[in-house]
């Protein structure tokens, strides 16, 4: 099946490491020119030579999505080198690990910053454009822990159930203007971000218990169902929250 992607312009925001590089990694092979964001230069680097070497081009954005100011300058500079924003893929998120009665308050600051005022001024940012030109997708990474409740990570569930609720009423406001909106939800996947966890046999033992498919999920997992919600094969998708999860939520 033909995506369709081909010249299409993508920012990924968090591209420079695990779900997100593949995200960009598999839009590219699309034919999409793709816009590497990320706090991490070195990362982002690296994902921009990987994706030039399949053929399209790689605008690298060093950008924090909790700066209003930083995510604006990155779409105008995308717009000046490319004259036009087709997708947007939320995927930049970050988790608190720890019993909500033990944290302490400043550790999950930057799950409300990142996955949620990140979300928020990227999808703000690129809006305006999309509604001018009548088109965009724009697909969020949140997490089957934002749709079940995950025991250790209450803020991120939270933080994540947010982008689910935000995307649906988001798609209401703009699917007037042909423009889709769309979230993916994965389980356990193997990254960088999950590796404390995933690295001890045991732990993943258990949860497989969990997991109808009973393996870990990997990024490719998640970027195939990115690239087919961000192409306009799935044109009539919008206001949906999809689970790449193996089955470990089925709602
Ligand atoms: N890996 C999993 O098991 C899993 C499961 C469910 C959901 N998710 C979600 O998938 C997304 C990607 O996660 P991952 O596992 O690939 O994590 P990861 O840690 O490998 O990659 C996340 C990237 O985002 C970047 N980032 C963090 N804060 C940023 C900011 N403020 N601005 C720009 N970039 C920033 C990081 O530098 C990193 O490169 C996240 O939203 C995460 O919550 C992951």
């Amino acid at each position: 099946m033909d995506l369709g992607l081909k010249g299409k312009v993508a920012i990924v925001t968090g591209s420079g490491s695990g779900i997100g590089r593949q995200i960009a990694l598999t839009l590219a092979g699309e034919g999409a020119n793709i816009v590497i964001n990320d706090v991490d230069e070195g990362k982002i680097k690296s994902v921009a030579s990987e994706v030039r070497s399949l053929g399209v081009k790689a605008l690298e954005a060093k950008v924090d999505i909790t700066s209003w100011e930083a995510v604006n300058s990155m779409v105008e500079n995308t717009l000046k080198e490319f004259g036009k924003i087709d997708i947007l893929v939320n995927n930049a998120g970050v988790g608190a690990f720890g019993l909500f009665a033990d944290l302490d308050r400043k550790s999950w600051e930057p799950d409300i910053k990142v996955n949620i005022y990140g979300v928020l001024n990227c999808c703000k940012a690129v809006i305006k454009h999309m509604i001018e030109r009548k088109y965009g997708k724009i697909v969020s990474i949140a997490s089957d822990a934002g749709r079940v409740g995950e025991p250790y990570f209450a803020v991120y569930s939270g933080a994540k159930a947010f982008i689910i609720g935000f995307s649906k009423a988001l798609a209401k406001e703009l699917g007037r203007y042909m423009i889709n909106v769309n979230v993916v939800s994965p389980g356990t996947t193997k990254t960088p971000l999950v590796e404390p966890l995933i690295s001890n046999p045991d732990i993943v033992k258990n949860m497989l218990k969990a997991y109808a498919i009973r393996r870990l999920g990997e990024p490719t997992d998640i970027a195939n169902a990115v690239a087919f919600l961000v192409s306009d094969v799935s044109s009539w998708i919008t206001g949906q929250t999809i689970s790449v999860s193996g089955g470990y939520s089925m709602i």
